[in-house]
């Protein structure tokens, strides 16, 4: 199968996006462990966050959809049954976490500290696995310090990469200076810390995206929060149940942005999209380039900010991005570089190794096949240079199974000379349904 996206006039109109993937899969987890009913409106379905939904439900948590609302009954905190105990899934403890590795790094928190089983079931060994790609992901940098906190989680073999088997476990608060920012890390440990004897504190070098600690806030849990430090107080009671709505994902509007800024007469309005200042980095960077993007409409939901973008296209200059920024739009990279490529001069980014742990090697392969294209890109160990403005060929691409890349050459088509044709699109389902159709309906030519 294959995606061929074909050079657009103009992008023009309005539209909604799918929910936030983050927070979909933190909504999902703390709905499964609230006490009580939680209606989550707007939540991402799509390939990652079934793959949550789907072992929530092998845990014995009741969820349906209501139309577009997830309706999940809490188990409350102490509540998750093994996949094995009586009416469930299979005689194992096998939880497929597919290609999330959110998935994989929240449940190993939530799931290192539930507190004891009922009498009735041995004590579970839940075996944490994945697709080919997720077992590639470092995994070793939840097992130290859920490990620190007494938790019993290993890499079965020995990688430090998935399959992990986590044994619950008595553990204990710690307090814990991660050596890279990541939230999935940050988010594994506070998810451990609402189980943990003693209070839990995370540090982390830099700020990094904060849904965990601001649902957790929202939802009443005790947390004493600072600029790069979070401290979570054990559980007493579950927290209460969730009704919310999910903000569109900022992560999925980068495309938009970043094709109505670059394709000549374009001009849209992105309706209820997260705003959250640690994901929005990109909106910083493309307006430092001179993109035309204007705020409107501000609100908030559940503790998260949201609002309408409305972008117009203008010609862009190159930049440099680096430090902190990085983190704040991680995984916006490959689409930065198609934006960087119809920029006028250099596009450097630097001090982003961890680009190398994502989905794919973002670094290596989205310099591979952005070549294929025409475009001019160096790699270097932490990042990447692109000179432009490059006339954007097209011609054959691959996804490599990691849907920002695949989404990214979509949005290079539209701007390209002869139209990309993408292999292997697929992947874009796992955080982006209905992604062509939305850029149909606006006036791409993708199919
Ligand atoms: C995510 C955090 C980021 C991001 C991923 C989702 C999250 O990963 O790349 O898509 O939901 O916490 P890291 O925490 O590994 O940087």
């Amino acid at each position: 199968m294959s995606l061929l996206s074909q050079p657009a006039a103009s992008l023009r109109g309005a539209t909604r996006l799918p929910g936030d993937k983050s927070i979909s899969h933190r909504a999902a987890l703390l709905g499964a462990m609230a006490g009580g009913c939680s209606r989550i409106e707007g939540m991402l379905r799509a390939g990652v966050t079934q793959v949550m939904l789907q072992s929530l439900a092998d845990l014995h948590i009741e969820w349906r959809w209501d139309g577009e609302v997830l309706v999940m009954e809490g188990a409350g905190h102490k509540g998750f049954l093994p996949p094995s105990a009586a009416g469930g899934a299979g005689d194992t403890n096998a939880l497929n976490c597919g290609n999330s590795a959110t998935t994989m790094r929240l449940l190993a928190g939530a799931l290192a500290g539930q507190p004891g089983w009922k009498s009735e079931y041995p004590q579970p060994v839940f075996v944490l696995d994945g697709s080919n790609q997720l077992r590639k992901r470092p995994m070793k940098r939840i097992i130290e310090p859920l490990c620190e906190m007494n938790a019993e989680i290993r890499s079965i073999d020995g990688t430090g990469c998935a399959p992990l088997a986590v044994k619950s476990a008595a553990i204990t608060g710690i307090e814990y200076r991660m050596p890279v920012a990541s939230a999935q890390v940050k988010s594994a440990i506070l998810f451990a810390g609402l189980y943990a004897s003693g209070s839990t504190l995370v540090e982390e070098p830099s700020p990094s995206r904060d849904h965990t600690e601001r649902l957790f806030r929202w939802l009443g849990a005790r947390m004493d929060i600072q600029p790069c430090r979070a401290r979570v107080f054990p559980l007493q009671e579950p927290l209460p149940p969730l009704a919310f709505r999910v903000p569109g994902d900022f992560s999925s509007a980068a495309f938009l942005l970043a094709a109505a800024s670059i394709v000549p007469g374009s001009d849209i309005l992105i309706q209820g999209v997260g705003l959250n200042p640690r994901r929005t980095g990109l909106l910083g960077v493309l307006r430092r380039m001179g993109a035309d993007i204007a705020e409107q409409e501000h609100s908030e939901s559940a503790g998260e900010p949201f609002g309408d973008l409305r972008v117009r296209a203008r010609p862009l200059q190159g930049t440099v991005v680096e430090g902190d920024e990085v983190v704040d739009m991680i995984d916006e990279f490959p689409v930065l570089a198609v934006a960087a490529a119809c920029a006028e001069g250099v596009t450097e980014v630097r001090s982003a190794s961890e680009l190398r742990h994502k989905e794919s090697d973002r670094i290596s392969v989205l310099a591979g096949e952005l070549r294929k294209l025409g475009i001019a890109i160096e790699e270097s160990p932490d990042g990447f240079s692109i000179h432009g403005p490059a006339t954007i060929l097209g011609g054959r691409a691959e996804s490599h199974g990691d849907h920002r890349l695949a989404m990214s050459l979509a949005v290079a088509g539209m701007i390209s000379k002869n139209g990309v044709d993408i292999e292997a699109p697929e992947c874009i389902g796992e955080s982006f349904p209905g992604f062509h159709q939305l850029f149909n309906s606006l006036g791409g030519r993708l199919g």
